[in-house]
């Protein structure tokens, strides 16, 4: 029940405001963003942190501003043991979309927890082979711990020095997860709603996270069926579905039909968003 709530506790803000004891409920559920954390067992103190809402994944970051280097702690959820979870920087000035992202992907591969670097181009987003590669980040170091389906990503990254002027940039970051890898190669990620939010624009001085403008696009073909067909299913049935559970369901069951019509209100939301 958990994961669940923790993923759709956004849309549960967006809900009437009888549903906000609700999302606070799931917030509180949600793996807490902390400064602190234990990692290969050395503790590690970061400035800032951020919830990044999405995908149940957070990040703790240090920017020291004179020589430009960015330590970073990503974590976020695999959707299944086996499953990946990456995060990166799109340094292009107009980057908060995938392509162009210079990424960390961690999996557990058959010699162990691995971290490796990818960089995602136009042609990962049509389908070409990912593998690992070197990217354009100069990474000082590197460093993955999986517990459970709980990735953590630990990056020390040297940043260029028109990205650390602050009064100028904000920083573009990019998290995803898939299902699967394959020799290394992680499989791609899904297109759920969620699974193309994961963008943000930080400002890496204020600490505050801007709203995302872009997403990633499946092919257009793959785009235009499911988005039809979710669409369908999300506004078409399961909305009035909802409303109509709310004004029968009433009648026969006082105390289920609440949780019936937050339930389908929320799968209606979800698929149709
Ligand atoms: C960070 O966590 C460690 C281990 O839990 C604890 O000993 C330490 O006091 C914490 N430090 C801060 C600044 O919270
Ligand atoms: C950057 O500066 C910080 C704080 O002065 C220092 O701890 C760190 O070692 C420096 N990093 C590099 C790569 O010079
Ligand atoms: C920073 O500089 C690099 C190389 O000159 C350029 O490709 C990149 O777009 C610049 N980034 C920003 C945010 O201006
Ligand atoms: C596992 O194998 C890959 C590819 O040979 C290598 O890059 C990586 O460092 C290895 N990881 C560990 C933990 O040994
Ligand atoms: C990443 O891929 C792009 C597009 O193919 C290429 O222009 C760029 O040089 C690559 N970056 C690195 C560091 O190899
Ligand atoms: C940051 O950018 C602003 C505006 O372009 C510029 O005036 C300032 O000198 C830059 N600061 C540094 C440290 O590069
Ligand atoms: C980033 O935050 C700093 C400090 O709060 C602020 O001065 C600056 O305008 C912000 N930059 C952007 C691009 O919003």
């Amino acid at each position: 029940m958990a994961p669940s709530l923790c993923a759709y506790r956004h849309l549960l803000l967006l809900l009437p405001s009888v549903l906000l004891l609700l999302a606070g409920t799931a917030s509180r559920v949600c793996a807490e963003c902390a400064k602190n954390h234990t990692l290969g067992g050395a503790n590690k103190l970061f400035a800032n942190c951020n919830d990044l809402v999405v995908q149940g994944a957070n990040i703790a970051w240090s920017l020291e501003a004179e020589n430009g280097t960015l330590e970073v702690l990503f974590s976020g959820n695999a959707p299944v043991a086996g499953g990946w979870v990456g995060w990166g920087i799109n340094p292009s000035a107009s980057g908060l979309s995938m392509a162009g992202t210079q990424a960390f992907i961690a999996f557990q591969a058959h010699n162990g927890s691995t971290v490796l670097t990818y960089n995602v181009t136009t042609s990962t987003q049509l389908g070409a082979p990912f593998a690992c590669s070197p990217i354009s980040l100069r990474v000082l170091d590197m460093a993955v711990e999986i517990i459970g389906l709980r990735i953590y990503i630990f990056v020390s990254l040297s940043l260029p020095s028109n990205q650390t002027n602050t009064s100028t940039s904000l920083l573009n970051h990019v998290w995803n997860r898939g299902q699967s890898v394959s020799n290394f190669q992680p499989a791609p990620h899904s297109f759920s709603a969620e699974d193309v939010s994961g963008l943000k624009a930080i400002n890496m001085s204020s600490g505050i996270v801007s709203v995302e403008v872009k997403q990633p696009q499946p092919p257009r073909y793959l785009l235009k069926n499911r988005h039809a067909i979710l669409n369908t299913v999300g506004w078409g049935i399961l909305l009035p579905g909802g409303v109509i559970a709310a004004r029968y369901l009433k009648l026969v069951a006082e105390s289920s039909w609440f949780y019936v019509h937050v339930v389908m209100q929320m799968l209606g939301y979800g698929l149709g968003a």
